[in-house]
């Protein structure tokens, strides 16, 4: 049997131990040797949680000097993606980061040349890819079953659901609100079903409604106004090289009827939605509706896990690559840009 990966975390707040910790318990051949948070308490925690009690760091700089790791994952938030990336990378090992890959394209680009240049993995935690309904999905659109994919129509719209915690309401910190931080997600979901076309132009309007306010209802709790510095809705409208194009809209509050997250295409052989999952076609010249079902369950967080190992194990790309996810930002950088100068901004 082939020798367990060595990892590390760099971050180990609440997706760190809540989603990919108790998924690794589940994974063989590989070996959880040491942690490390800026909040030693956070770290320490992380630790208790695994017999072997992997050794705690506050410095992630300190575990890659000191530790023989083959592999990180970086579950810190958005603004430490790319510095703890990069600094693994050079150190030799492979990197699996949370989502987004980071607060820019700029800041993508440099993740992506520094996974190039050591020759390492790196892999986006895009967990959405994972859920067996896109999975289907996604073999019946490379069967040529939806045709040409023209339009995609993607949200990811919170009602109320304003993060109170950590830092997802401060722009220096998380680059955005609900555009980069759950728009993503669909986005990268979209781009996935639809082949990865290079996006080639971006307009976009961002309105921060709710945040500065006080007193607005909120069932995740309060948040300090004062802090709030990035959007509560975005939309977004996306040029495609082959034509296709795409539209997105993401809030953390809105008047709205309910919470929903959905990804809808419109190929010329038949279109889809995720929620729920519906395929449309036409046969003889009727409406048909099919609905997939017994669809296995699936752990998002320990799939995206295991691909990352099995990418590090067969040296082959990861099913989320950098550069996906480099695609993925200039959009959402996009969104930001267009809204800030009042004009559609064009993607070299
Ligand atoms: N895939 C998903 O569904 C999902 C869900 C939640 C969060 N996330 C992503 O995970 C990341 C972290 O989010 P979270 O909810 O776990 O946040 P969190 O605030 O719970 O945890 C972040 C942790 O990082 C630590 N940290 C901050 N700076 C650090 C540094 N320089 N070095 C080491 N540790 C540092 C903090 O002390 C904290 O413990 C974000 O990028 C977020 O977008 C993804």
């Amino acid at each position: 049997m082939a020798r367990k990966i060595r990892l590390g975390f760099i971050g180990t707040g609440g997706i760190a131990k809540n989603a990919h910790m108790t998924s690794l318990k589940n994974i063989e051949d590989i070996e959880l040797v040491a942690v490390s948070d800026i909040n030693r308490e956070t770290a320490q925690a992380a630790s208790d949680m695994f017999e072997g009690k992997p050794k705690v760091y506050t410095d992630y700089k300190e575990m890659l000097k000191n530790e023989k790791l083959d592999a990180v994952d970086v579950c810190t938030p958005n603004l430490y993606h790319k510095q703890p990336s990069i600094d693994a990378l050079n150190a030799g090992l492979h990197v699996i980061v949370e989502k987004p890959i980071a607060m820019s394209a700029k800041e993508a680009q440099a993740m992506c040349q520094a996974a190039r240049k050591n020759e390492r993995k790196l892999m986006v935690a895009q967990c959405q890819r994972f859920r067996p309904d896109v999975q289907l999905l996604k073999k019946m659109i490379d069967a040529g079953e939806l045709g040409d994919i023209y339009y995609s129509r993607v949200w990811a719209l919170r009602r109320r659901g304003v993060p109170a915690w950590g830092v997802f309401i401060e722009k220096d910190k998380q680059g955005g609100g609900p555009m980069i931080d759950i728009g993503v997600h669909m986005l990268d979901m979209a781009l996935y079903l639809m082949g990865h076309p290079k996006p080639v132009a971006v307009s976009g309007q961002c309105y921060t409604k709710f945040g500065t306010r006080k007193g607005v209802f909120n069932p995740w709790g309060e948040w300090d106004p004062k802090k709030y510095t990035v959007e509560d809705y975005a939309a977004g409208f996306v040029r495609f090289d082959n034509g296709a194009t795409l539209s997105i809209e993401a809030s953390f509050a809105a008047n709205i009827k309910k919470d929903e997250l959905n990804v809808t295409l419109l190929g010329t052989e038949g279109g889809s939605d995720m929620d729920p999952f519906r395929i449309y076609k036409e046969r003889h010249q009727r409406i048909i509706v099919e609905e997939p079902t017994m669809l296995p369950q699936v752990n998002t967080y320990e799939a995206e896990l295991r691909e990352f190992f099995a990418a590090i194990r067969e040296n082959r790309d990861p099913l989320v690559t950098g550069e996906q996810a480099l695609m993925t930002q200039q959009i959402l950088d996009g969104v930001y840009e267009s809204s800030q100068k009042g004009k559609e901004i064009l993607i070299k």
